[in-house]
C-alpha cells in the first residue's frame, strides 16, 4: 500500500535547510503538504520584540495559551473581559493568521464563582452561554469545545464542575451549544493520553466516548491529540498509535496536534542528547499522525523554550534551566526538534 507519505514524498521531497539556514519556514514546509502548522501564544509573548517576527515566520495559525480560559474571559459572573483574547485575535487577523478557540468547556482554570454558582441552580446558559458568547465574537477555524473529560488513567470520566452539574450530557450539551453558536467552526473533543504505548485502556476509552458522541449525533468533526510527549519516559509505540489514528479516520472525525511539545525530563545532562531524543520522539509521533489522511494540523503548544516552565529536575532549576520542549530555544534558535518538524512534514527523513 502506498501511504501517503511515500506518495507525496515521492511528488518531490523538498531540500529541507539545515538549523543554520532556517530560511524556510514550518507553515509553508507544511503547507506544501497540505497541513497547517501552528503554535500557542500568549499575550505578554508578544511584547518581546524578537519573538513575534519568529512566530509569524513560522506558524499560520495561533491557538490561545492562556487568553480563552474561562477564568481570564469570565473572571466575575456575567462580566466577560475579551481584551486579551481580542489582543490575540488581532494580532492574528492583522498579520493574516487563523486562530484556533481553547477551551471552552475544562475541569480547570474556572473562576472562583462558577462551581457555587452550578451548585445554586443547574443552568445550562451557565455551559451554553459562555459558548455561545465566544463563538459568536470569534470566527475560529476549530475551537476545543471540550477539553480533557476523560481520566488519564481511562477508567471513566474525569470529576468536574460539569460533570457534578449535568452529568456525562455535559459533553453533548456543550458540543450542541457551539455547532448552534457558529456552525463554521470545525468542534474538537481534545484531550491528552492517546499518543504513549502502554495506554490502551485511555484509547480504548477516548473511543468509547467518541462513538458515544457519534451515535447520538453530537455535532463532533474532530479529535484534539494535545500531544504532550516524553522523550525519555513513555515512548510512542508507532502501530498502536496508527492502529488508533485508522480508528478516528475510520469515524468520519478530522485529527488535529493540538499543543505538541517533548518533555525531555529524565535525559542527561548533555544538551545535545537531550535535544536529539526530543526531535527523535517528535519525528516518530508525527511521521504516523502526518500519514494519517484525516490529519489536518500540526500546532505546538510552545514554540520556544524562552516561555517554558523550569524543569521538575532539582539541579537542573538550581542552574536555571528552562524546560526545552519546543524546537525553538530560549535564544530562538532552532533545535534539532526543527528539522524533525520540517522533514516530517516535507515526508522525507535524514538520519542524526
Ligand atoms: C497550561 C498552560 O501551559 C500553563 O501555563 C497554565 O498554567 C495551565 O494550562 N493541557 C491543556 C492546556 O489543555 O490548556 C494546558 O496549558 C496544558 C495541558
Amino acid at each position: 500500500m502506498i501511504t501517503r507519505r511515500a506518495a507525496l514524498a515521492g511528488a518531490g521531497a523538498l531540500a529541507v535547510p539545515t538549523q543554520a539556514q532556517d530560511l524556510r519556514s514550518l507553515k509553508s514546509i507544511a503547507a506544501a503538504k497540505g497541513f497547517v502548522f501552528g503554535a500557542a501564544a500568549a499575550t505578554y509573548e508578544l511584547k518581546d520584540a524578537d519573538y513575534p517576527p519568529l512566530l509569524l515566520r513560522q506558524a499560520s495559525q495561533l491557538v490561545p495559551e492562556y487568553e480563552m480560559k474561562r477564568n481570564v474571559l469570565e473572571p466575575r459572573q456575567g462580566q466577560h473581559d475579551f481584551s486579551a483574547l481580542d489582543l490575540l485575535w488581532n494580532f492574528a487577523r492583522q498579520n493574516g493568521l487563523t486562530m484556533r478557540g481553547h477551551p471552552l468547556v475544562w475541569y480547570y482554570a474556572n473562576p472562583p464563582w462558577l462551581k457555587p454558582a452550578l451548585q445554586a441552580r443547574r443552568d445550562e446558559t451557565l455551559l451554553a452561554g459562555h459558548i455561545d458568547a465566544v463563538l459568536k465574537r470569534y470566527a475560529l477555524s476549530s475551537v476545543d469545545v471540550v477539553n480533557e473529560a476523560i481520566l488519564p488513567d481511562g477508567t471513566g470520566l474525569r470529576p468536574s464542575l460539569w460533570l457534578d452539574a449535568f452529568g456525562p450530557g455535559y459533553i453533548d450539551m456543550a458540543f450542541h451549544a457551539a455547532r448552534a453558536a457558529n456552525p463554521k467552526t470545525r468542534l474538537v473533543y481534545n484531550d491528552f493520553g492517546c499518543e504513549q504505548g502502554p495506554n490502551d485502556r485511555f484509547r480504548a476509552a477516548q473511543l468509547k466516548l467518541l462513538d458515544g458522541l457519534l451515535a447520538r449525533k453530537v455535532p463532533l468533526d474532530a479529535l484534539g491529540l494535545q500531544g504532550h510527549l516524553n522523550a525519555f519516559g513513555k515512548a510512542v509505540d508507532q502501530k498502536k498509535l496508527r492502529d488508533f489514528l485508522q480508528e478516528i479516520h475510520d469515524r468520519g472525525l478530522a485529527i488535529l496536534v493540538t499543543e505538541l511539545d517533548v518533555d525531555d525530563t529524565g535525559g542527561p545532562s548533555d544538551i545535545a542528547a537531550r535535544d536529539r531524543a526530543v526531535a527523535d520522539e517528535t519525528r516518530r509521533f508525527l511521521d504516523v499522525v502526518l500519514d494519517t489522511p484525516a490529519t489536518v494540523a500540526v500546532l505546538t503548544w510552545n514554540l520556544t523554550d524562552r516561555y517554558a516552565d523550569p524543569p521538575d529536575e532539582a539541579p537542573l532549576k538550581a542552574l536555571g534551566w528552562r524546560y526545552r520542549k519546543g524546537p525553538y530555544d530560549a535564544r530562538l534558535a532552532a533545535k534539532p526538534m526543527w528539522d524533525a518538524m520540517a522533514q516530517a512534514f516535507a515526508g522525507r527523513r535524514i538520519a542524526y
